[in-house]
């Protein structure tokens, strides 16, 4: 049995004050959840409040991404050894606004995950295709494409999360159906059993991502395949994430 995972990606938000309110609250909503798994990911600028503000609970850190050397003249990244010494657990690797905004290619970010994994760290790594995939019909080759790339420097994960993320459901308010997530979803298990054999296959856990929020996560944890979520907006509102941690409680 696969344990769920509810991540919050902040993204590009929160001061230390808000970080402590939010993480604060948090806390107390969600001190009875024992049967899935809660992660946060704050921006670099709070890993350290966090950190601290979790050490007696459940909720376990990530970080939004990493560099892949250790250290060195590397102006501006962080490193995975930076991310351990505040108790990360996970690093979202090839997020979407990464892959497009930032400009990082499959190239780099197989790098990442090879040496995330190296050094102890959990990747969640994000795959999906834009609209304009989704309507020449090209989702499934896109993913695939993706994760082939992202996953080419890696030889036997030992631990990695996928997370499922249509472009189009990303930040829009329109999330994807939970059948075609779940189409997509047993797609790359699939393809990851192929590639890394069936143990593994079972074992990965596959989020999806895309304008979750309260009131709809509960249509998505309904289904079996989808090992939890990945949620943007909704997680910058102890009320809100902590209900979406609920999911049909
Ligand atoms: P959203 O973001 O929940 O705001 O759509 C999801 C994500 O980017 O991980």
């Amino acid at each position: 049995m696969r344990r769920r995972l509810i991540a919050g990606n902040w993204k590009m938000n929160g001061t230390v004050t808000d970080a402590i309110a939010l993480v604060q609250r948090l806390k107390i909503l969600t001190s009875d959840v024992q049967d899935r798994d809660i992660a946060v990911c704050p921006p670099f600028t709070l890993l350290d409040a966090v950190s601290k503000m979790i050490i007696d609970t459940r909720i376990f850190l990530g970080a939004q991404d990493m560099f892949w050397e250790e250290k060195g003249a590397f102006t501006g990244e962080i490193s995975p050894l930076m991310l351990k010494e505040f108790n990360c657990t996970f690093v979202i690797l090839g997020h979407s606004e990464r892959r497009w905004i930032i400009g990082e290619t499959d190239q780099f970010i197989a790098k990442k995950v090879e040496s995330a994994i190296r050094n102890g760290l959990t990747p969640i790594l994000c795959v999906g295709e834009r609209l304009e995939d989704r309507e020449a019909n090209k989702t499934k080759e896109v993913v695939i494409s993706q994760l082939e790339g992202s996953l080419s420097l890696v030889k036997d994960p030992e631990s990695l999360v996928i997370a499922y993320e249509p472009v189009w459901a990303i930040g829009t308010g329109k999330p994807a159906y939970p059948e075609d997530a779940v189409e997509v979803i047993s797609m790359i298990r699939e393809w990851y059993s192929t590639r890394f054999g069936k143990e593994k296959g079972e074992a990965v856990r596959i989020l999806y991502g895309g304008s979750v929020t309260p009131s709809n996560i509960d249509s998505f944890m309904k289904e079996k395949e989808i090992d939890g979520a990945l949620v943007g907006g909704a997680s910058l509102n102890a009320d809100s994430f902590a209900r979406i941690v609920k999911y049909l409680m």
